[in-house]
């Protein structure tokens, strides 16, 4: 792939989104932000995406309803296939976009197609992983860069990033340490996808080398 072409899908704030159209903005950097996408027309990322210059637009998806006026995923899902295949998209990166995608786009686009969770999988997959970590007790919290699979919160993990959890900590206070890495490792994560350097074998995702600095702690997947 030479300097994929990237679409970003969000449904809010997008600060994620944030730090890959940075991150993208960079000399160098081997991947393009083509366009943003949000299935949210409020969504506060779409003013943001433009205020950098990105084509960012809504695909509303509640728009989309069956005649007993159920949601039509699939529908929604079309609109949002031929939008990415308009606009001649390489690389799909999620990035709090919180809509359920169906099993057949999500297989169209595996393996071109990654997520960041805000926490460090398998454990604490889908909504209020940082409620669910203090309630757990847990020590260790963090965030993954993982590909995207039919399944949610499953697919080959390419990057974590870890965060110690604190006496008193709020839901609040460890979300904000979380997605200070997040800002780390998913432009990181997209470098190496990009590079085509995140090779999945056997659902392990592995690369040969990797360096990154400034983190708490960052675990790249093994040397393949
Ligand atoms: C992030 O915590 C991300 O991990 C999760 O949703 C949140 C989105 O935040 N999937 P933002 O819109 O990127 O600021």
């Amino acid at each position: 792939m030479s300097r994929p072409r990237i679409a970003v899908l969000i449904s809010g704030r997008g600060s994620n989104m944030m730090s890959l159209i940075e991150a993208a903005a960079a000399p160098g950097f081997p991947g393009e932000i083509a366009c943003v996408i949000s299935n949210r027309p409020e969504a506060h990322g779409l003013a943001r995406a433009q205020a950098a210059g990105i084509p960012a637009r809504a695909i509303d998806h509640t728009a989309f309803r069956d005649p007993s006026g159920k949601p039509d995923r699939a529908a929604f899902d079309a609109v949002l296939d031929a939008t990415l295949e308009a606009e001649q998209i390489d690389l799909v990166c999620l990035a709090g976009f919180m809509r359920l995608l169906t099993p057949g786009f999500t297989r169209k686009w595996q393996g071109r197609m990654i997520n960041i969770h805000p926490a460090l999988l398998p454990s604490f997959k889908g909504l209020h992983t940082h409620e669910r970590a203090l309630a757990e007790g847990v020590k260790i919290h963090g965030c993954t860069v993982h590909f995207v699979t039919p399944e949610m919160d499953v697919g080959p993990i390419i990057m974590q990033a870890a965060v110690p959890v604190l006496e008193g900590d709020t839901p609040e206070a460890l979300g904000a340490r979380v997605l200070a890495q997040e800002h780390v490792i998913y432009p990181a994560a997209l470098r190496l996808v990009c590079e085509g350097r995140a090779r999945i074998e056997d659902n392990v995702v592995r690369v040969d080398e990797f360096e990154l600095a400034g983190h708490a702690l960052v675990v790249p997947p093994p040397a393949g």
